[in-house]
């Protein structure tokens, strides 16, 4: 039995979708309403018709963000899709390099908690072709959270249990100064790569030029149109 009615599930839904394109359909209410109530619980919000009227003031902006935040699915892992990855290694590094060039660009867009920025600039190091001083590597997210995650680089075990393999466990991670069982990336990589929040819905025609753009499993959740502009 759902504990928020349906006209202000919408009114949330309408609001994501105005902010960042996510589209939550109707069978997908559940997971918002879930998500909407931890969202008050944790802000102190008893009523969620509340929180509906406390997003429309100015003033909080920071619950606006942590809203918009709650809203996003940030699945991701280590070498997800690893094909992707050996075409990466195998076809695409030596052409750029071919192709020359004083520094090599690469920007992880919508790159969630780092395991894809961290996971290109592995299969980079592992290619052999480009020295590691010789690229830059910028990931984007619209969540603060996932980008504060991505920025520290440490990972739980389930987290580094998928997708990576011991060997590059052992060759690009130490174990976390700070929680037993957690693994953070190594510095030399961990310090390659600046973050920035951004929204596609936002204009990122200030990005600059890059030789190489990730940008996976985001275009799915989006409506049509943020989709084509986008692309
Ligand atoms: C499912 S994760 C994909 C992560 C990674 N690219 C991968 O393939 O493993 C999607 C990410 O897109 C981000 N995202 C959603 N809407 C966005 C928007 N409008 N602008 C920028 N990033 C967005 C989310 O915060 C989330 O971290």
């Amino acid at each position: 039995m759902s504990k928020i009615n349906s006209e202000t599930l919408k009114y949330f839904a309408d609001v994501i979708e105005r902010e960042t394109g996510i589209i939550y359909v109707e069978e997908n209410y559940f997971q918002l309403e879930d998500r909407v109530l931890q969202l008050c619980r944790n802000a102190s919000i008893e009523d969620p018709s509340e929180l509906a009227l406390t997003l429309h003031d100015p003033s909080q902006a920071r619950l606006r963000r942590t809203f918009i935040d709650i809203a996003t699915n940030n699945e991701t892992s280590f070498f997800r899709d690893p094909g992707i990855f050996q075409v990466i290694k195998n076809t695409v590094l030596p052409l750029l390099v071919e192709r020359g060039g004083a520094k090599l660009s690469f920007w992880s867009a919508a790159g969630s908690t780092g395991q894809e920025v961290y996971s290109l600039i592995m299969a980079i190091e592992e290619s052999g072709l480009v020295p590691l001083s010789s690229m830059s590597v910028h990931m984007t997210d619209i969540s603060e959270r996932v980008l504060e995650r991505a920025q520290q680089g440490i990972y739980t075990q389930l987290e580094v249990s998928r997708g990576l393999s011991p060997e590059r466990l052992s060759r690009f991670f130490d174990p976390s100064p700070f929680v037993s069982g957690e693994y953070r990336i190594k510095e030399h990589i961990r310090r390659l790569v600046s973050f920035s929040r951004l929204n596609f819905l936002e204009s990122f025609a200030d990005m600059g030029q890059f030789d190489l753009v990730l940008c996976r499993n985001v275009l799915i959740y989006l409506a049509l149109q943020t989709m084509l502009c986008v692309a």
